[in-house]
């Protein structure tokens, strides 16, 4: 099967398993609140990290449909930090996955609680799951240390405290490293962890992880200049209305047209150390680095 058949199948069996998710009856008194996550939740979305826990879980050797609980969690955990990352007190920003953002709609109480509990019910769902104990706890440390004080609450810190500052390519990697790159990490681990697999193939996941995931960010910072609304369902120019550190302003197009370039191709090399079968990840990688979305 070809990569983009298997990436959209991915794609549909992701989504149907979050819909399974906070169906809260309506005349319970929280059903809003269940209302509001659901609305991010299945907004739609490219469901990158989802589809890493599952095909990492997979070159590892591992079930597949056992670790589905643990794609939903780190889909439910990204959608948190979108939601916070929208609001006014952050990007401030109107439009996410081609519909108004979360505190457009519900309000930005209701937007702050329903991030909240994406939080906490990702951990839920991954130590609710029949994976065997020790994986499952191995998954929620590896989710809880790409979200906590070193991962992505720090990246998001950090991207506000050095607003309007001028950053060397170090400070402005720490922030993306983990304002976006330390979840795209732990979905790579955790679909190995899922799976049971080994050190070297943790290590392995971890350094894919790392250099998609510094990719990733700066062709969102490209797409932030150069894509269009409607092709990227955010807004455009957010970055530079809120005085942001972006690659864009350090690099310019070519320059963030060469990292990423070298950055997938180190993505790749990295993988075939530690695992065999490993078409469909290159091609992702391959894929991301030259997405318009
Ligand atoms: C957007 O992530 C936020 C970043 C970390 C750059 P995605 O580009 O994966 O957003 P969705 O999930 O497809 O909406
Ligand atoms: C945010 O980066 C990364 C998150 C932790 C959500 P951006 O602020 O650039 O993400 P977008 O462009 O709003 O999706
Ligand atoms: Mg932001
Ligand atoms: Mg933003
Ligand atoms: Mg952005």
């Amino acid at each position: 099967m070809n990569s983009k058949k298997l990436a959209e199948d991915y794609r549909q069996e992701i989504d149907a398993a979050l819909e399974q998710y906070f169906q809260i009856p309506a005349e319970w008194p929280q059903a809003g609140l269940g209302e509001a996550m659901r609305y991010s939740l299945l907004a739609g979305g490219k469901r990158i990290r989802p589809m890493l826990v599952l095909e990492f879980c997979r070159i590892a050797g591992g079930d597949r449909e056992a670790a589905m609980p643990v794609a939903c969690a780190i889909e439910m955990m990204h959608t948190y930090s979108l939601i916070h990352d929208d609001l006014p007190c952050m990007d401030n920003d109107f439009l996410r996955r081609g519909k108004p953002t979360n505190h457009v709609v519900y309000g930005e109480c209701t937007a702050t609680l329903a991030g909240d509990t994406l939080q906490a019910e990702a951990f839920g769902t991954i130590l609710r799951s029949d994976l065997p104990i020790e994986r499952k706890a191995a998954c929620a440390e590896i989710l809880a240390g790409a979200v906590g004080i070193d991962g992505m609450c720090c990246g998001q810190y950090l991207d506000m405290l050095w607003e309007g500052k001028t950053l060397s390519e170090q400070e402005l990697s720490e922030i993306n490293s983990r304002k976006t790159g330390a979840l795209l990490v732990a979905a790579c681990q955790m679909g190995v962890a899922a799976a049971g697999g080994t050190e070297k193939e943790l290590e392995a996941a971890g350094q894919f992880g790392a250099a998609l995931g510094l990719a990733f960010q700066i062709r969102d910072d490209m797409l932030d200049v150069l894509s269009t609304e409607e092709k990227l369902g955010k807004p455009i120019g957010s970055d530079a209305q809120e005085n942001k550190n972006t690659y864009m302003v350090l690099k310019g197009k070519e320059g963030c047209e060469k990292t990423i370039a070298r950055l997938t191709e180190f993505a790749k090399s990295v993988l075939n150390e530690a695992f065999s079968d490993t078409d469909f990840l290159s091609d992702l990688a391959y894929a991301l680095a030259s997405r318009e979305k």
